[in-house]
This record gives C-alpha cells, structure tokens and sequence, in this order.
C-alpha cells in the first residue's frame, strides 16, 4: 500500500506521542518529534547546544560522539553507549539519557578529566574534533575506569582529528590506564611517554642539555566514577514499565515504535513499502545522502524477538535487532567458553568486527540491518554466506527458515524477502574438528573503512586426512552482490590440500571471479588479484591448522616454510610509544616569560569543553535565513534552463538566487577574476555554483535545492586529467621555467641517463569544520557584516565589496577561529561568503550557510595533483650531474594560486639537493575540475616529491643504497640554490646526523635485511628523506602583517593582528610574544578575534609565515606602547604594570598602538633567475620504516623519527604538535589520501566514507621526534621558525620506505632496477607493484580499450 505523509496525518489526526529523554540530567519532554530530526540537529538547534559538532553526517569523524545511557530491562543494567548523533534519529531516544561534552565539566564550572588531560596534553590543535573525542574517552571510562591501551585505540576507531597526528591524545589518555600510564621503557634512552622525554640526554650522547616535558601529569584531576551523572532515577522507573505502542509524526515522516513482534508484522503487511531502522547507519545515509524518502519507518529495537541470543544445538541463533557491540560481547564469550574447534566462524566474526566501522556505529548497528541492506560490500554476508548460516523470516502469515546462500540476493541491495517479511534472526553455526574459516577484509585504510574485497572461506576435511570433503568461498566487492565461487570451489573436492590445488585454485578463481575493466568501485586488477591472494593466505592458513592438528593425531603433514609464516597471523595495530625532544629554556630565564616554553593553547580547554565558539556556533539570528547551493552537475556544458517551481513549492523557501541578483560584479578570484559567483550561462565543472536556495530551515533549503532541475547543453571536450590537459593543450599562462648550469653538458659528462615519471594526487583538505559564513545586513548605507571561516579576512572583505557593489569599508568580516584550514580557507571559503552576501543583501536578513561535507569536497577543491616527468643525468657513484624536468598541475576551472603554486613547486624541485645543471619548466592545465587551491605546503611537497622520485631511481639504477646516494648529492653551506640564493645557516648535515643517530639507522637497516631474508610474504622498507622549505610568500607584497594593542586602564590588554587562528596556536604564540615585549603574564593579554575593522590589508594566514610576519607587528606595537609608559616606569620603578599604565592614563598618553612589519629583502626574477624568494629556510629530516604485506597491500607503520629544524622554539609544544601534525597529513597525501573522479569529472570521494584521511591506528608504532638545538634564526622574532608547512614533506619517507619495501618484494620476483610508484602509495599500488605468480594471472586490460570507472587527475 502506497502512504503519503497526508494520508498518515489524516489518519492519526496529527497526534502523536511524546517523546521523553534527558539531556545532561535535564528532562526533556518533546511534543513534535520529527523522524527526520537527528539527535544532532536538535541538541545544536533547539537546545542550543553547540559543544556537539558536525563533521560530516555520515558517521564517519566523531565529532559529532556523545553518550547515550538506557536501562536495559532484560540484562537489568544500564548500559553506556558513545554514539554518533548525527545518525541517531531523535525519535530513537524515547526513554534514553544524552550526555553531551557540555554536560560533564566546562571551564566555567569544573572540568572533567577527560577534558583536562586532552587539553593539557596538546591533544587540542583546532579543537573541532575534541568535543567527540573527549566523548568518546568519557563513555569508555563509563564503562571501564580502568581501561587497557588497546580499548582506548578500539574507542577511537570511529574518531577523525585532522590537526594533532594523534600522538598527543592517545599520550594524554594513556594517564588513565593501569600500569600502562608509562611507555615501559620503550622510549629507551629516549625517555617515557609519561614525562615526554623528561631529563633528557641527548642521543649523540655529546650534549647534557635536557629537554623538559610538555606537561605535568601529576598536575591532572584524579578521576573519579563516583562523581559522574547518574543515571536519571526517573528514566528507571520509565523503563521498566511495560512497552507501549509509539508513534511520531513529523513534517513528511511517520516513526512507530511498535510494542511487540506481532504488532511490528501487523504493520509490516499494512505498510508494505516501510522501512525497519535500527541503528540507522544505513538507511540515514540513504536518506540524507541518497535523498530517499521513507514515507513509514517501523523501529523494532526493542521488540524482545528481535533481541534474543539463544545457543541451540547447531550454533548460536541471533535476534536481527542484535547490536553488532552485543555481538562482539556475546561471540567472545563463547568462544572463551566453547572448545576451539566449534567456534571457527565465531571468531572469524569476531576478527571482521575488530574493522568493522568505530565504535559508535558498532554500538547503535544491527546484525539484521548489515544483511538486510544487502550491500555488495557487505562485511558479515560473505562469512555468513560462506558459513552457511540460517536465517529466519516472518510475517504475519508465519515463519520460514533460509540459507544464506548465493540465492539469498538476487540483486544489487535485494533479498528474497517477501515485502510483508522481516528478518526475525540469524543462526551462525557452529564448526566442527577438520573445518577451518577465515575471513579477510581489505580495505584502503585498515580502520574504520568500508572493503574493497571481503570474504569468508570454509574448508572441512575428511576424517583424519588433507582430502577436501567440502569447501565454500564467498566474496563481498566483486560483483552487485556477495558471491560464492562455486565453480573453484567444486574443482576442489576430495582434493589434497596441496601445492597442486593451490594452483588449480588460483587459476579457477582468476576466471570465476572476473570483472569488468569498467566495473564500478575501480581497482579491477587489484581486487581480481586480491581474491587470489586472500586464497593463498587462507591455503597457508589452513595448512598451518591442518598440520598442527594432523600431529596431535599422530599423522605427519608438511606445515608451512617459515618464511612464509607472517601472512597468516592476523593483522595487529601495536601500541604506541613516542618521544619528543626539546631544548629547555635556559635556567636564568625568568618565570613570567613563557617563549621557549611548552605552554598550552590558550582556547584548548574551552574546545574539549565545547565552549569555544566556532562560526556556526553564534546563535541564530532572530529572522535569520538558511542557504544552500545549487551546483552543476555536469563537468562542462551551457545552462538552456533553470526551473525553480518545484523547489519554491517547498515549504520555508524564501527566494532563489542566481547571477542576476549580483548588484556588484560577477567575477571573482583572489588572483585574476576569472571566475563566477553564481554560474551565467556556462559550467565549468561539476560542482560549480549556479544558484542557491534560502529557506527558513536548512532542511527545507537544502531539500528546495535538490529540486531545482538544470537543463544543460553538453560542450566538448571535458577535459578531466592532466593527460586530458596536455591532449588539448589546455593550459593556463604563463609557462614558468627555472634553468641553472648547462644541461647538455651535464648530460654529457654524466655516466647514465635515466627517465621517469612520477604522478602525485591531489588531496582533500578535510578540515573537521567545513565552510561557513553568516552575513548579517546592518540596513544602512549597504553595510554587511560577515562572520566567517577563513584563513583570509582581508580577501573575504574584498570580494564580498566586489560582489555587492559597495566599497570595501562597508563590508566587515569577523574570525573568531576556524576548526581547521590547511590553506583550504585561504581563498576558496570566498566562494560561499559572497554567495551568502549576495543572499543576504537580496533577502535583506541574515542569512547562514555552513556547508555539508559532500558540498565543500565538491565545491572547494583542494591540493593539486602533479605529474611529473624528468630525464636524469649521474655518475656510477650516484652523483647527479644534470636534471630536466617538466611539471604539470591540475590546476582545474580557474587560476586561483595556481601560478604561486607552481611557482613554489619549482622553487622545490631540488629540495636538499644540489644538481650542478638543472632545469625545471612548469605547466598549469586547465581542466574541468573544481579549481585547486592552497594546501600546507603550497606546491612544495610536490616538487619535492618529485625530485626524491629521480633520486631514488638514480640509486635504484646505481644499485647503490639509496641514503649514501642522498647524502652524496646534499647541499653545504653556503651553496647556491638552482634560483642562485645562498644557503646560509645550513643545518640539514646537522639534522641528518641526529636523525640518523636517534633513529639507529645503521642497525635498524641491517635488521630490515634480516627480515626481508626470512620473510617472503611480508618485507620491510627504510629511507631517510630530507627536506628544505622556503618561508615567504613568494608574491613580495604580502610579507607584511599588523597588529594593533590597546591597554585598558586595570592593566588588560586587548591584542588583534591580522594572522587567523585555525588550530595552528598562533594567537598563543602572539600572546607570548606580546607578553615577554610588555614583560607582563599572558594571563593579562587576551585576543577575541581577527576582524578588517581593527587590522585592515592582512595577508591570509598561510605560507607559514604568520608567526613571523605578525609576530614581528605585535612586538613594534607593544614597543611603541613600552616607550610610551618608560616615563611612568623611570617616575616609579618600584611600581607595577597595572600603576605604570594608570599614571600615564591620567597623563592623557595614548595606551592603543598599532604594530607594522614587513620583511626585507625580499622579491626574486624569473627572467634573470636572481633575487631573494625567501628570507630564510626551514629545514628537517625524516627516517621511516615499513612493513608492507606483499599479498595484500597494507602497510604498517613501524618507526619514524624526525629532526627538525625550527631555530629557537616560541612554544615547544605547538612546534612539535604542528611536526606531528603536518607529518601525519602528509601521510594521508603519499599513502592513504586518493581523490577519485570518474571520466566525466564527477568526484566519488565526497565525504569521511569514500574518502580517508589517516585515523589512529596509521600513527608510527614508535614516533620520535626531535628539535635541533643551537639554532637560533636571527631572520624572525625571537629567533624562531617557521614550522606550519615543512615538516608535511617528511612523510614521504614512509613512502619512499613503502618504495624500498616493495623493491624488496620485487627481487623475489627477480626484479631489479628503477620502477615508478604514483603517491600515494595504497594497498593497490603496493600490491600491484609487488609483481608474483598471482598477479600475473590478472592482468590488467589495454588501457584505451575500455572506459575505467575512475581516472587518475
Ligand atoms: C560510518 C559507517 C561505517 C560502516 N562500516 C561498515 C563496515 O565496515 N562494514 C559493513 O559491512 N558495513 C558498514 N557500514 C554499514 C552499516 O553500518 C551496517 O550495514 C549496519 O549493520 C546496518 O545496521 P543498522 O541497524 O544501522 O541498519 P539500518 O540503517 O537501521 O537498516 C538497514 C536496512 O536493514 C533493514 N532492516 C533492519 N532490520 C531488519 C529486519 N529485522 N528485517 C528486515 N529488514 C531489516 C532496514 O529496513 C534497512 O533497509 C557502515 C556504515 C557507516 C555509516
Ligand atoms: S558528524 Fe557525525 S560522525 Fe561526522
Ligand atoms: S584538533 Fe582535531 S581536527 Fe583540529
């Protein structure tokens, strides 16, 4: 029966239930419940608080985590759940309790532990993801006050931070652990985790200097269980009353809670089209995402049935409302209880859960939400499959028993069920002795990641003997549907498990499981090879298990070589250990002058306590309207038509806007205006803002956007990839070049000359905080003010005039702090703040627009991917004598800072080495792609990438070690860079040799040979890697910043300069700056905001140079200020600050300054390839080591350690947190991080799900980091340096690590010499890359003769 939402309205005349929770002990009691409300839009927009944040609406980067508390009336307990709120429909809380981060401590009352440690531990940066991860740790510590390291990995599992690298929350959280509070000595000599390298001595052993920690745990809050909220007594008694039928109704939706079974099918044959929502980590992503509307949802979750865990004769029957947590629970039990044998599928269960999303997806999922949703991709259908497990169905008409089997799914997200049936439970059988099962998952990352293959094979063996009785393999991810590989598996029986069935095996299933070269998902070499390889791991499981227990009974069976061992034990993420090493300040330095000191950010208590406030934060305006955009779906094509009706006959829609409401100019762009506010007439790409919808709710905004229909006209070509680019030759102007020496005559006086190439993706900001502008028409003389999220006050100020026509003294923007920018905020958040201006001057109201995380992947771009391509002249002894190299970036739709990003590439593309002949020309391609923007490190990491690619081939070639290699061609002192600046201050020889040292290089080699010699299946991998990092913005006129100091008459001073706060920690540092200038505590200084109105003509935040830049402004206005009050202070020099500045107060002196600083020297010519790019260099080097698995791809990351560069320290701790964090981005960009595009230019990766940025578990098991002592930089304040962008390019040593591993794995191939690796090095790459038996049975098809799913941009 076909319902609409008027038909149910009419039906139940408008009533519905109330639905009763408590929110942080408060009860609530709502009247309106709307299912389509998730808990996270109501504790944010009806109860205000705003602690809670969202990341991405998908479940997939915590930050939205709060605790969810019932009484479970069958276990008789309360249970404590972390939980996502953004998927949590609000209707699901009837009889719940809600803690969010608010309800537990707060700066202004008491804070919890939970908050304090990740706060003083700098595990707080940006702090948008904290408020989820303090919650996270505070349900684990509900449940288990003494927790293992291990269940706070496993708590984390679902938690993103893009800023901190990790390390410092889990060092932090590591304090509540019992017996584990110290890294147990394996910090070594180094120190322990505890003290963060407390009284050091230095590992060159030359040196007493002594590094101080960055904190005091003996400082922190005991914890204490017995204060934490109780659990409301009311609740207790609510939910022990017997279980009534409920029922909400919202807008569109209809929620019912039914009582019992029968009454669940009573409405399942009613309402035939109804959804059952459990965990709603399905269907919430269908309805958010895939805009499905499911007009009825029947919520079974506590119908007993449906819950029931019931062991029968054959296995354990599980009810379909089982939790996948309780699952867990429950299976581990048995298997601690029942004899080994019997549990094999229990506990391949148990492993796929171990990867199966985080936490708090695990805790609200459901068994019978995983099969019913039938996903090809589904985790547990292969072993479910695979084992053969018996599901029952009812209805009203009674019950029947399935087999899961390759019937069970006839097609993409189908069941056999009848639409009146719902899945009662499933039997997962148990084994019996001679049958094994295992089951694999491979994924891109390994936590919290959907599969790329996943599977579940079965064996069972003839009585006694190796003769296969029966066998059944099944896949998730090579077809629409999960499948069993019948045919391989019927050529197997009454076959000895042998060598020759391995074989035989491996070819049926390259045949049985093939795929199309065009099949969705991507990667067909890589998954066909992964079903074979998976096979081979379970054939060697096996034959492990076979022998072990043929010798129990006495039968003599050939187990395994060992080297081959390894790839059977079971993927682990080993505990961490980490040291920092820093230089103390010296003894003499007095107390209140914190430079140099470890000192906390100074808003990172408010952030794990949500009260620091972010831009969607501010409290809604009394008439203030919501907008969403409207965006091309098509890569390159001309508008014939915009039809709004449909969307205007959504409730709440106020207006749509396009380019005819710009009153000021439709071009825009912070370098050249090359491109549109809204769209006019033409696409350029998908993604491309055409128009947008402001509504009184962002549901009804963003619902009246998917409505509005575009009608293209489609133009050729879509240019899509840089290959695409240079077809076409489609580029923008001008070409730059960069040459020094003489190439043909370096090429001839070289022994070899080698060519390569090297493509670098690009990569996705990912911010936790998306885009977000609020503007707000003052109603006179055109005046707007916006409260933004960006890096660039200044530039959003400018082209928000531009847009509506006014000048720029019209316009203010406002920056209290951003939740991450990374160079994303630093020109492309202007897309969205004129759009809302332009709104908001139309609609005459304040109008808000935060963007969804599929809108901002879509609309803002990111890093640029590079191709490169070079032809390599060098000596036997690996000296490079000459390099010619052509770099291309995808520069996308429009130039935004292409030409600067180039540029910087360029001036990159010898990182430390010095190359006597050199010559590098760079191509921007213009492509129909969303334009690519700044990202942390601004082209730099790619010409690096670059040049470390011919360095490690021309050490491949030379079959010399490639660290010897390196080191031979390194710059010295006072050597020329290819743009003839001098290097002065040179420190890499220094940071080289303690890298080297720290990182026991010599011995940590010969230990990877070692066990590259016994391993065959999994190989090791090491490099050293330098890096050198220009700091300047290489257009001149930008080094320049302000900063303007007022003091007020109680001696507080009021202190704003023109540098953004995104996590980085700059206005601690500008704090400490103008504290040690004025010689006053930082507890008397405060800064509010970034605003144009107080510092105007700012630079953006970026080029790491805003510690310099502003830092120098602030100390010229506090200077200005100090020689002012110098009379007061002569007058009484016995006085204090607070009496110095009221004497001159009443002196009538001026107590407001303003600071201006601009650096010298600077400005360099393409043309002559003279001048000064930089003022000065920061420098740094990297050791890492790898373990790769040579059959599946997966990598772990064994060691890094890092000497850096940063000249005296402002702040130790925010210097190392910006290394950890920088290094770990960069490990996203050369490992994990893959944008993927189809041909079309349609971006599939649009969110946490598709999309993965490194998560906890990829941190290196031993992380070491250290600061080079002695090495003051007299070219910025306080002889400090830069740090926010250098060290991102040390984490191409895990690649080039991943490199050596893989050459390695190669050689027992018989593989030798030079071979290209495109970063970022994923399982795929690695995998295919590691050449064997089995991949040559896939191979892959000629390119151009099929259109693959994705292409490389
Ligand atoms: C961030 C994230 C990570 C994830 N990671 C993984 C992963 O690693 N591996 C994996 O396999 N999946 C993963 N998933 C998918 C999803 O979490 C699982 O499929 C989960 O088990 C679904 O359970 P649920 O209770 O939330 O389903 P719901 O969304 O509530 O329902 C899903 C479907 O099942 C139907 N259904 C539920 N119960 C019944 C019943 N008793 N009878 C009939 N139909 C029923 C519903 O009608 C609906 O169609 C992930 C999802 C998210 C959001
Ligand atoms: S916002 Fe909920 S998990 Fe990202
Ligand atoms: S501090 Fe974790 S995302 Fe910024």
């Amino acid at each position: 029966m076909s319902i609409t939402v008027d038909k149910i309205k009419s039906k139940f005349q408008d009533q519905g239930d109330e639905l009763v929770f408590f929110v942080n002990g408060k009860k609530i009691i709502e009247k309106n419940a709307d299912p389509e409300t998730t808990l996270l839009t109501y504790i944010r927009k009806t109860l205000g608080l705003k602690g809670t944040k969202l990341g991405c609406a998908e479940g997939g980067c915590g930050a939205c985590t709060v605790m969810v508390s019932k009484y479970h009336p069958h276990q008789k307990r309360i249970i404590h759940h972390a939980i996502n709120a953004c998927l949590a429909p609000l209707c699901s809380l009837h009889h719940c309790a809600v803690t969010t981060v608010e309800g537990i401590g707060s700066v202004a009352s008491k804070l919890h532990p939970v908050q304090e440690r990740i706060a003083k531990a700098h595990g707080s940066q940006c702090g948008f993801c904290t408020p989820g991860i303090v919650m996270s740790m505070y349900a684990l510590l509900r449940n288990n006050p003494q927790p293992t390291m291990h269940d706070i990995q496993d708590a984390f599992q679902g938690n993103l931070c893009r800023c901190t690298g990790y390390r410092p929350i889990l060092e932090g959280y590591r304090t509540f652990t019992k017996g584990e509070g110290c890294c147990g000595g394996k910090g070594g000599t180094n120190g322990c985790c505890m003290t963060n390298g407390h009284i050091q001595e230095l590992a060159n052993g030359n040196s007493t200097h002594q590094a101080e920690k960055l904190y005091d745990p003996s400082e922190f809050m005991p914890l204490d269980p017995t204060q934490e909220i109780i659990f409301p007594p009311e609740l207790m008694s609510l939910s022990k009353q017997p279980e009534r039928e409920l029922r909400f109704i919202g807008e569109r939706v209809l929620w019912i809670q039914p009582s019992s079974l029968n009454d669940l099918l009573e409405l399942k044959a009613t309402y035939l089209n109804a959804k059952l929502v459990v965990g709603n980590t399905e269907v919430g992503i269908e309805m958010k995402f895939r805009n499905l509307l499911y007009p009825v949802i029947l919520a079974p979750a506590y119908i007993p049935e449906l819950n029931s865990i019931r062991h029968t004769l054959s296995g354990i029957k599980v009810g379909a409302s089982v939790t996948l947590t309780v699952l867990g629970d429950m299976l581990r039990e048995a298997v601690m209880n029942l004899p080994s044998h019997q549990t094999e599928v229990f506990k391949a269960v148990l492993e796929q859960l171990r990867w199966f999303a985080g936490q708090q997806i695990r805790n609200v999922a459901a068994i019978g939400g995983n099969v019913m949703t039938a996903s090809p991709i589904s985790d547990l259908n292969p072993i479910f499959m695979a084992a053969g497990c018996k599901l029952t169905v009812m209805s009203k008409g009674g019950e029947r028993v399935l087999e899961m089997d390759d019937k069970f799914f006839p097609g993409y997200r189908k069941t056999v069920l009848r639409p009146d049936e719902i899945l009662l439970s499933i039997e997962i059988p148990f084994t019996k002795k001679g049958q094994y099962f295992s089951a694999f998952k491979q994924s891109p990352r390994k936590e919290d990641d959907i599969s790329i293959v996943t599977c579940g094979m079965n064996v069972c063996f003839q009585e006694r003997s190796d003769i296969v009785q029966n066998i059944r393999i099944s896949y998730g991810g090579m077809a629409p549907v999960t499948v069993l590989a019948t045919a391989t598996c019927n050529r197997l029986i009454n076959r000895q498990w042998n060598e020759e069935l391995l074989q035989d095996a491996c070819t049926s299933l390259a045949e049985e499981m093939s795929l199309s070269p065009s099949a969705p998902g991507g990667m067909v070499t890589y998954r066909r090879t992964l079903t074979i390889s998976l096979f081979y791991k379970f054939f060697l499981i096996v034959q492990h298990k076979l022998a072990l227990d043929m010798q129990m009974e006495g039968i003599v069976m050939e187990d395994i070589r060992p080297d081959y061992a390894s790839v059977t034990e079971p993927f682990q993420i080993d505990l961490p250990s980490s040291v920092q090493l820093y230089q103390a300040v010296p003894p003499d330095q007095s107390g209140d002058d914190v430079v140099g000191q470890p000192i906390m950010h100074l808003s990172a208590l408010k952030q794990a306590t949500g009260e620091a406030v972010y831009c969607d934060d501010i409290p809604c305006y009394e008439n203030e309207l919501y907008l969403a955009l409207v965006t091309s779906t098509k890569a390159h094509a001309l508008i014939k038509s915009i039809d709004t009706s449909e969307a205007m006959d959504i409730p709440g829609v106020v207006t749509f806007i396009s380019a005819k409401d710009v009153k000021g100019s439709n071009m825009t762009g912070p370098a050249v205006y090359d491109e549109t506010v809204f769209a006019d007439n033409k696409v350029t790409c998908v993604g491309h803002i055409v128009g947008a919808i402001v509504a009184d709710t962002q549901a009804h905004a963003q619902r009246a956007a998917k409505a509005v229909k575009i009608n293209y006209e489609e133009l050729k070509p879509v240019i899509v990839t840089i290959q695409d680019a240079i077809t076409h030759n489609s580029f923008y102007h001008p070409v730059r070049t960069i040459e020094r020496g003489d190439l043909t005559q370096g090429f001839k006086d070289s022994d070899h000359i080698l060519h390569g190439e090297i493509h670098i993706g690009g990569q996705e900001h990912f911010y936790l905080e998306t885009n977000c502008t609020i503007a707000v028409p003052r109603g006179e003389d055109g005046e707007m003010e916006m409260f933004v999220s960006t890096q660039s006050a200044t530039k959003t100020q400018s082209l928000v005039a531009k847009a509506l026509g006014v000048p720029a003294n019209r316009v203010v923007c406002r920056v209290k702090r951003m939740g991450g920018g990374f160079g994303g905020k630093e020109c492309r958040s202007t897309m969205l703040s004129t759009v809302v201006a332009v709104a908001a001057q139309k609609v005459k109201r304040p109008v808000r627009c935060m963007l969804d995380r599929d809108e901002d992947m879509l609309v803002t771009g990111g890093r640029h991917p590079f191709f490169g391509r070079y032809k390599v002249g060098y000596m036997n002894n690996g000296k490079v004598m000459a390099v010619d190299m052509t770099l291309y970036s995808n520069a996308g739709n429009s130039m935004d800072l292409s030409l600067s990003i180039l540029e910087r590439a360029l001036f990159h593309m010898d990182n430390c080495y010095n190359i006597p002949n050199i010559r590098g020309t760079g191509f921007m391609c213009k492509t129909n792609l969303p334009s690519n923007s700044a990202f942390r490190g601004f082209g730099g990491p790619q010409g690096m990438m670059i040049a470390e690619s011919w360095m490690s081939d021309v050490a491949h070639s030379c079959d010399l070690p490639a660290d010897e290699v390196r080191r031979l061609n390194l710059y010295k002192q006072g050597d020329l860079t290819h743009f003839n600046q001098q290097l002065d201050q040179f420190t890499i020889d220094r940071c080289w040799l303690e890298c080297m040292q720290i990182s026991d290089f010599s011995n940590r080699k010969a230990a990877v040979e070692e066990y590259n010699r016994q391993h065959r299946w999994t190989k090791r991998g090491l490099s050293i890697i330098p890096t050198k990092f220009g700091i300047s913005f290489t257009a001149v006129f930008l080094n320049q910043a302000g900063a303007l100091v007022h003091v007020y008459t109680d001696g507080s001073v009021l202190l704003t300069h023109g540098g953004t706060e995104m996590g980085q920690g700059l206005h601690t540092k500008m704090v400490q700056v103008a504290s040690k200038t004025l010689g006053i505590p930082c507890t008397k200084i405060h800064i509010t905001e970034t605003s144009t109105n107080t510092v105007p003509n700012t630079s953006p935040t970026a080029a790491s140079a805003s510690s310099d830049l502003n830092g120098m402004a602030v100390y010229n206005a506090c200077q200005t200020l100090l020689k002012r009050l110098q009379p007061y202070k002569d007058k009484n020099p016995n006085g204090v600050w607070e009496e110095w500045v009221n004497a001159a107060y009443f002196d009538r002196v001026n107590l407001s300054a303003n600071g201006f600083y601009k650096t010298p020297d600077l400005g360099y010519d393409f043309d002559t390839n003279s001048g000064r790019p930089f003022n000065y260099f920061s420098y740094g080097v990297a050791v890492s080591e790898v373990e790769i698995d040579c059959l599946t791809g997966s990598h772990k990351n064994l060691h890094t350690s890092i000497v850096m560069d940063v000249g005296k320290s402002l702040n130790p701790a925010l210097d190392i947190g910006q290394i950890e964090g920088g290094f770990m981005q960069g490990l996203g960009l050369f490992t994990l991080e893959e944008l993927r595009y189809s041909p079309e230019g349609f971006l599939y990766t649009r969110g946490p799900g598709m999309y993965k940025i490194p998560a906890f578990g990829d941190i290196p098991t031993e992380l070491k980091v250290s600061l080079l002592r002695d090495s003051p930089n007299e070219k910025a304040i306080f002889s400090s340096k830069a740090v926010g962008e250098p060290p991102l390019f040390l984490a191409s040593s895990v690649f080039y690590a991943i490199k050596d591993a893989i050459t390695y794995a190669r050689a027992e191939s018989g593989l030798t010499g030079p071979f290209r690796l495109d970063s970022p090095a994923t399982p795929e790459r690695i995998r295919n890359a590691c050449e064997d038996k089995f991949t040559k049975l896939c191979p892959p098809a000629d390119p151009g003769t099929f259109t693959p799913w994705a292409v490389q941009v």
